[in-house]
């Protein structure tokens, strides 16, 4: 067991406090906000019951089932100032809002009041680790960045990005402290915006909007290209190992021997967008066509749903490969 610290305690550090309390570990959590800490503790409770349903539909770790309940305040300790959040920490994950100089500063105290061996994790989903420990003196290589995907209490992936500056060993520490709370961590070897699960999106992003703004399709059938199409799939197998299958016997090598060609001129035909006003009435306009007025915190929650249902398959099944 080890003392987590969560400084930033908003949508993204209340799912972070959720995952590090259901693995048995003790929470330091720290936010300046007036009623920060009883949101916090309701929000824990909401999504430690989430995250318990989800285990004990799979059938399985009855030890996540039994940790579905509102944490004690022996085991989630609300601290005055970020100081005293971090002081006995063994691992920080930091979620303070998305602005680099608030970042820095924050990062900053962090380092200055951390223990020497704590490993310190941002949530950013943009900032660099060299951009983000600017201001640190004491100990700048442990910064790095730890990327959750939303909702966070349920989406396994996050992204490990090291700066130029980390050790082995507190990359080590932080795959290890990931995977031990039931996260999928991923090795990300160059600090580049925007990591690679939000670069991969934007990439499809980018040819989403282009055919929406050459009139090839709408926005509803966009969606319906990829949530009735590959997107099924992809939950399963990402698409790398699922274009294998297309090779069938023959595998990756059939595959690309076969079907590169077409697709180096589909990649060479791809367009870039810039999203001035026009792209975005469009896209605006053909979501709401979407929707039709659907509730988004009704939908959102359906899709939470969902969401734990394909996770709790992929435990019954088993990840593949
Ligand atoms: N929301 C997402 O979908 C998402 C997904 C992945 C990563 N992230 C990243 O997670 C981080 C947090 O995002 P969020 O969506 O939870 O934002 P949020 O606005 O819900 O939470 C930010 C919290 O930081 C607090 N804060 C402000 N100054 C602080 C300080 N000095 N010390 C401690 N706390 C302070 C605020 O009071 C607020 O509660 C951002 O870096 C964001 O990029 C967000």
């Amino acid at each position: 067991m080890s003392t987590i610290a969560i400084i930033g305690t908003g949508v993204i550090g209340a799912a972070w406090a959720t995952g590090f309390l259901a693995a048995g570990h003790t929470v330091t959590a720290f936010d300046p906000a007036p009623g920060a800490e009883a949101r916090l503790r309701e929000q824990v409770s909401t999504f430690v019951g989430e995250a318990g349903a989800a285990a004990a539909s799979a059938g399985g770790d009855s030890s996540t089932a039994a940790a579905a309940t509102t944490p004690s305040s022996d085991e989630l300790t609300f601290a005055p100032s970020l100081a005293e959040a971090v002081a006995d920490a063994d691992f920080v994950q930091e979620n303070g809002p998305e602005r680099l100089e608030v970042k820095q500063a924050m990062l900053a105290e962090i380092d200055a009041a951390a223990p020497a061996s704590a490993v310190i994790a941002s949530s950013t989903s943009g900032f660099s680790p060299s951009q983000l420990n600017a201001h640190a003196t004491k100990a700048p290589g442990r910064i790095i960045v730890g990327h959750p995907f939303n909702p966070a209490h349920l989406v396994p992936l996050v992204e490990v990005v090291p700066s130029t500056g980390t050790s082995a060993t507190v990359v080590d520490r932080a795959l290890e402290v990931y995977r031990a709370i039931g996260k999928k961590p991923i090795l990300v070897r160059a600090e580049l915006p925007g990591h690679v699960a939000n670069r991969l999106q934007a990439a499809m992003w980018q040819e989403a909007y282009s055919l929406v703004d050459r009139g090839v399709v709408s926005v509803t059938d966009i969606d319906t290209a990829i949530s009735s199409g590959p997107g099924l799939r992809w939950a399963i197998l990402g698409p790398l190992a699922q274009q294998s299958l297309s090779g069938g016997a023959g595998g990756m090598r059939h595959v690309l021997d076969h079907l590169g060609p077409p697709q180096e001129v589909w990649m060479h035909d791809l367009e870039q967008v810039h999203l001035g006003e026009d792209l975005k009435e469009k896209l605006i306009s053909g979501v709401d066509e979407e929707l039709d007025g659907r509730d988004p915190a009704v939908l959102a929650k359906q899709r939470d749903d969902m969401l734990l249902e394909i996770i709790a398959l992929k435990r019954k099944y088993g990840e593949l490969p």
